[in-house]
């Protein structure tokens, strides 16, 4: 049936066809890209080797030390800091000290030389985050950074992207009262299993307020409070 026209018909139909495809293709894939990357995908699985293969399953979920015991600043400052060698050195003086990444540690510290981990989670320079307020009103660690307690290797597992700030600065927080560690573990530990070593364990730290009572001051959607 189909005559030569109809053939070069179609041939110019699928030609133009292809091209207007791919030409959708990669305006949209370019758009995707410059829509999402900065914004929700960087750095979301981010876990970059560090010097000495420290794991937080170990020390945090094995061993149950408390992120306050290395993270103590998150309570009072800004950053939550990494803890200096001397730390690690309270047990190290004399856990473990043929392991040759232990070595590292204690070279670290009769050297004086700072361990130079390596940073995983980083916002840019123009947004200004602090950790205090959020400990204060009683959001948890793991709600940020995820399950740091089964980590070997620390990975970032949120955006800290705007959107992701605002989604949870957008919800109704019904947070009032300063909690204490158990609650914070009732509230964080969705590991039932982790929650029952952690509650068998918690009569050392029973009533501790791990914040001070405070008073609520909101959760910003001002553009100056986190760009000034
Ligand atoms: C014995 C000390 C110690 C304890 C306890 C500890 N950490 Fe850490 N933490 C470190 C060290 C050292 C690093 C840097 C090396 C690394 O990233 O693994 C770190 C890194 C981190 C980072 C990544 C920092 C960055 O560069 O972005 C987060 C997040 C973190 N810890 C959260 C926690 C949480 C949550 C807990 C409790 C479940 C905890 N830590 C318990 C020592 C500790
Ligand atoms: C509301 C979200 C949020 C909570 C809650 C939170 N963090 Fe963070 N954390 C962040 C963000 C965002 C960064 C990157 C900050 C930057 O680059 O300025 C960060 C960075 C860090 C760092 C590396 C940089 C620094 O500040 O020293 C460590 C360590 C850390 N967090 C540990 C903790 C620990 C431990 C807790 C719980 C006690 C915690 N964080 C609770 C969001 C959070
Ligand atoms: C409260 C005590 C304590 C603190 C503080 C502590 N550790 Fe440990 N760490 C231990 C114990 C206990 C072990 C041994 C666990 C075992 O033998 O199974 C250990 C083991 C290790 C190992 C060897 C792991 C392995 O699989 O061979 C490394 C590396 C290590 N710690 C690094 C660090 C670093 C880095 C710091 C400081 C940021 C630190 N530790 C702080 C108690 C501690
Ligand atoms: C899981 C929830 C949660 C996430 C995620 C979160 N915040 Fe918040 N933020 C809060 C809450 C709750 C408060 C209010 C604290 C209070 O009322 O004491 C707050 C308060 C603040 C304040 C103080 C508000 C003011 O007016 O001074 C700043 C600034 C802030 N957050 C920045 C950030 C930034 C930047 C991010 C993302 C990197 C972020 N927050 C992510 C829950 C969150
Ligand atoms: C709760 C904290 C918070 C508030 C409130 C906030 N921002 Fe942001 N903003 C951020 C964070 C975090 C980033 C960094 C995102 C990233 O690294 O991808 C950012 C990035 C940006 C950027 C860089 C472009 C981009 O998307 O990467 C612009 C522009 C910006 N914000 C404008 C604003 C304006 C305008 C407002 C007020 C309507 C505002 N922000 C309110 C946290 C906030």
């Amino acid at each position: 049936m189909s005559s030569t026209l109809g053939k070069k018909l179609d041939f110019y139909v699928l030609k133009v066809g292809g091209i207007v495809v791919v030409i959708l293709l990669l305006t949209t894939g370019i758009g995707l890209y410059l829509f999402l990357y900065p914004k929700e995908v960087t750095d979301v699985g981010y876990a970059p080797k560090q010097p000495i293969a420290y794991s937080h399953k170990l020390h945090a979920g094995d061993l149950q030390i408390s992120c306050f015991y290395c993270h103590g600043n998150a309570e009072k400052l800004a950053a939550a800091t990494i803890p200096p060698t001397q730390v690690c050195m309270n047990c190290h003086l004399v856990v473990q000290r043929e392991n040759p990444e232990v070595k590292k540690i204690i070279d670290s510290y009769t050297q004086n030389k700072p361990i130079e981990w390596v940073r995983v989670h980083k916002l840019p320079d123009y947004v200004h985050f602090k950790h205090n307020v959020h400990i204060k009103a009683g959001i948890s660690c793991f709600d940020c950074h995820g399950k740091i307690y089964e980590m070997e290797v620390v990975r970032q597992e949120k955006p800290l992207s705007m959107g992701w700030c605002l989604d949870c600065h957008r919800k109704e927080t019904p947070l009032t009262k300063s909690p204490r560690v158990e609650d914070f573990f009732e509230k964080a530990v969705q590991d039932k299993h982790l929650y029952e070593k952690f509650k068998n364990n918690m009569k050392q730290y029973k009533g501790i307020h791990w914040v001070e009572e405070h008073e609520r001051i909101g959760c910003s959607l001002d553009c100056s409070a986190c760009h000034y």
